[in-house]
């Protein structure tokens, strides 16, 4: 049997983690918190595939290549706040899909607090830093498991 596949996707700015406004996302790099979801997923016995870019649509084409994966995490970064284009893509991709962001976007600027996101994944974590790709593949497997057993 092959291992589930979980796809988690990181939009625009967060190839800069760990210089980044650090006081609000921290001191950890992106390839710190990877390294974490790929330790994390092989003792789930996942796999993962891990990846980041600024482009729009670029996230776009890696929401629409998780089709076929058992789960999809996505920080969509800023696009949260402005994207119908990936809302849509994400809308159109029937796995089990979370939300995650690094920060508490609800005690930030008001315009975080709008997510075209939300709605249309099973559900969010934000606020508790890296830890939060952490509970998100843990999310992940709750939901492929209520899924496989439907
Ligand atoms: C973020 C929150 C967004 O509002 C912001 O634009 C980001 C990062 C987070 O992980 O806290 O770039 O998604």
């Amino acid at each position: 049997m092959t291992a589930p596949v979980c796809h988690i996707l990181n939009g625009p700015n967060l190839n800069l983690l760990g210089t980044r406004e650090p006081e609000i996302y921290g001191a950890e790099t992106l390839a710190d918190i990877e390294a974490a979801c790929r330790a994390a997923a092989d003792a789930m016995g996942w796999s993962i595939r891990f990846a980041q870019t600024n482009a729009e649509g670029g996230l776009v084409d890696l929401v629409q290549a998780a089709r076929e994966a058992t789960a999809l995490i996505i920080n969509p970064a800023a696009y949260t706040h402005t994207s119908i284009a990936l809302r849509d893509a994400l809308a159109a991709v029937s796995i089990p899909k979370i939300e995650v962001h690094l920060s508490n976007v609800h005690a930030r600027e008001a315009f975080r607090r709008t997510s075209h996101v939300s709605p249309v994944v099973d559900g969010v974590i934000c606020g508790f830093g890296s830890t939060g790709y952490l509970l998100a593949l843990q999310a992940a497997q709750t939901l492929a498991a209520a899924r496989a057993s439907r």
